[in-house]
């Protein structure tokens, strides 16, 4: 029987007070030894999940390029179908697998702007993307390992509906403060330390100056 969703792993580059961007959205916090190691990740998983946000802050490319490996499938999670068309992510839909998940508030003019692009256009939820169901549709299309790069709205989401397997975390050498810097999980968040998420730490890898935390 097929597995009713993907393994999820996620993934950031944290400071040493929890940020993963500053309140600006700058966000270039790995070193390039993190870089190689992120990216020989991505080059083992099926595919990569970001929110929308991050693709407006850092408009990324979420491909493999610091080491040789193939490209995952890149997940965009764009509730309005709003994915503006100059990011690199539309600029290389035709030669790297996308998906644009929106959500029943995406407008018919801008999903048919999308239908002009080689993508992949799935419809799920009412306001946000539904991901519990949008992992059931990457489940059928035989996506087993799912790495979600946030930002930390998504990461809450995936948390919050219990949908994280795994978490590798860079923790980078920098204090950056900013009570409206990005943080590694955001949303609402947990009342009480006892509804929280609980994982237990399999390894820690110390890379130069930064420390790669691998929990379960
Ligand atoms: N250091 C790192 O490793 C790292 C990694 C990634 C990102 N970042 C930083 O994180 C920042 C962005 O984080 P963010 O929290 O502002 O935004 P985000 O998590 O990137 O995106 C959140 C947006 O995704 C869309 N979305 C659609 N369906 C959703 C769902 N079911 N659940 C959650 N979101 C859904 C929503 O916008 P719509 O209504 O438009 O759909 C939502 O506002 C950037 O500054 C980026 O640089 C850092």
């Amino acid at each position: 029987m097929e597995k009713s969703r993907p393994k999820v792993i996620l993934s950031a580059a944290m400071t040493l007070d929890g940020k993963i961007a500053t309140k600006t959205g700058d966000s270039k916090l790995s070193s390039i030894q993190d870089k190689v190691r992120i990216h020989k990740l991505r080059s083992k998983v099926d595919a990569i999940l970001v929110g929308s946000n991050t693709i407006k802050r850092d408009d990324p490319l979420l491909t493999v390029r610091h080491t040789k490996g193939k490209n995952p499938l890149r997940i965009i999670l764009d509730s309005k179908a709003n994915i503006d068309q100059k990011s690199q992510i539309i600029k290389t839909c035709k030669k790297i697998p996308t998906i644009i998940a929106v959500s029943k508030k995406a407008s018919k003019k801008n999903i048919d702007k999308l239908k002009k692009y080689p993508l992949e256009i799935i419809i799920t939820g009412n306001k946000l993307v539904n991901i519990k169901n949008l992992l059931r549709i990457l489940s059928k299309k035989k996506i087993k390992t799912l790495l979600v790069e946030g930002g930390g709205t998504v990461n809450w989401e995936f948390v919050k509906q219990g949908l994280v397997d795994e978490i590798i975390i860079t923790i980078t050498p920098y204090l950056i403060g900013g009570k409206n810097a990005i943080t590694l999980v955001e949303g609402e968040g947990f009342s009480l330390i006892q509804k929280a998420t609980k994982l237990k730490l399999k390894k820690t890898c110390r890379l130069g100056n930064e420390i790669v935390l691998h929990y379960y």
